[in-house]
């Protein structure tokens, strides 16, 4: 097979169809994955329906499972009350203290709490990734955005919440209102994301670098 055989039955398919006359913005993968950025700020006039909420949590129904034993669990937030109690427990934005993200204002209104029937184990977390994933793409499909959340007390988040199981992450999702880029780095080179003149930028390793 050629080199580039695949970029350009890509460009056949795409690029000389009918979306080359909407713009530079191609479907497939990379879009949605280039698209799919870490947001901390998102539009607080904007309300995540709970329909846009069942459409993200439902690519749970999709997705690879461990033994297929699917041990998570999902809690949709939308309603303001719940919303505040869940931003009360979640920190964004360790790496930039200083900033204290999100700011007032752009707080995320919609959450998915995801749990586990389960006490975690690597199997779990892989199946865990895979969801977080998964739920994040859609909802970049549907034009919304999110983020994943770690940082938080697990058993205040439950408590909080009144949730039956433990949550072993967050996702929040919104309309976002960040402009992030993407900066190439070698290996080796700082990895920490970092904020020019309000563009988030997160450093991603080049290909060549990553592959052994
Ligand atoms: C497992 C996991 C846990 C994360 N937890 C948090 C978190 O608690 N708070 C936060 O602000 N970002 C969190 N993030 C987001 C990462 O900081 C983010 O993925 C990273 O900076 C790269 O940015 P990108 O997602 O736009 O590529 C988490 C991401 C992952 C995959």
């Amino acid at each position: 097979m050629a080199d580039n055989y695949l970029e350009k039955r890509y460009e056949e398919v795409f690029a000389k169809g009918a979306g080359a006359a909407k713009g530079p913005q191609r479907p497939g993968l990379d879009n949605l994955l280039r698209r799919n950025r870490s947001y901390r700020g998102y539009d607080a006039s904007y309300h995540v329906h709970p329909l846009q909420m069942k459409a993200i949590l439902s690519v749970n129904t999709l997705t690879a499972s461990g033994m297929n034993a699917q041990r998570l669990r999902f809690h949709a937030v939308t309603e303001a009350e719940e919303a505040a109690k869940v931003l009360q427990h979640i920190k964004l934005g360790a790496a930039l203290p200083e900033l204290n993200l999100p700011f007032p204002g752009t707080e995320p209104g919609a959450f998915v709490i995801v749990c586990a029937t389960t006490p975690e184990d690597p199997i779990l977390d892989i199946d865990l990734g895979i969801s977080l994933q998964s739920m994040l793409l859609k909802a970049v499909e549907i034009g919304l955005g999110g983020i994943i959340v770690r940082n938080y007390d697990p058993q205040k988040l439950q408590a909080a919440l009144g949730l039956p199981l433990a949550p072993v992450a967050v996702l929040a999702i919104g309309r976002p209102a960040e402009t992030v880029r993407l900066v190439e780095v070698s290996a080796g080179d700082s990895l920490k994301y970092y904020r020019t003149d309000g563009t988030h930028c997160v450093p991603k390793i080049k290909i060549d670098d990553l592959m052994i």
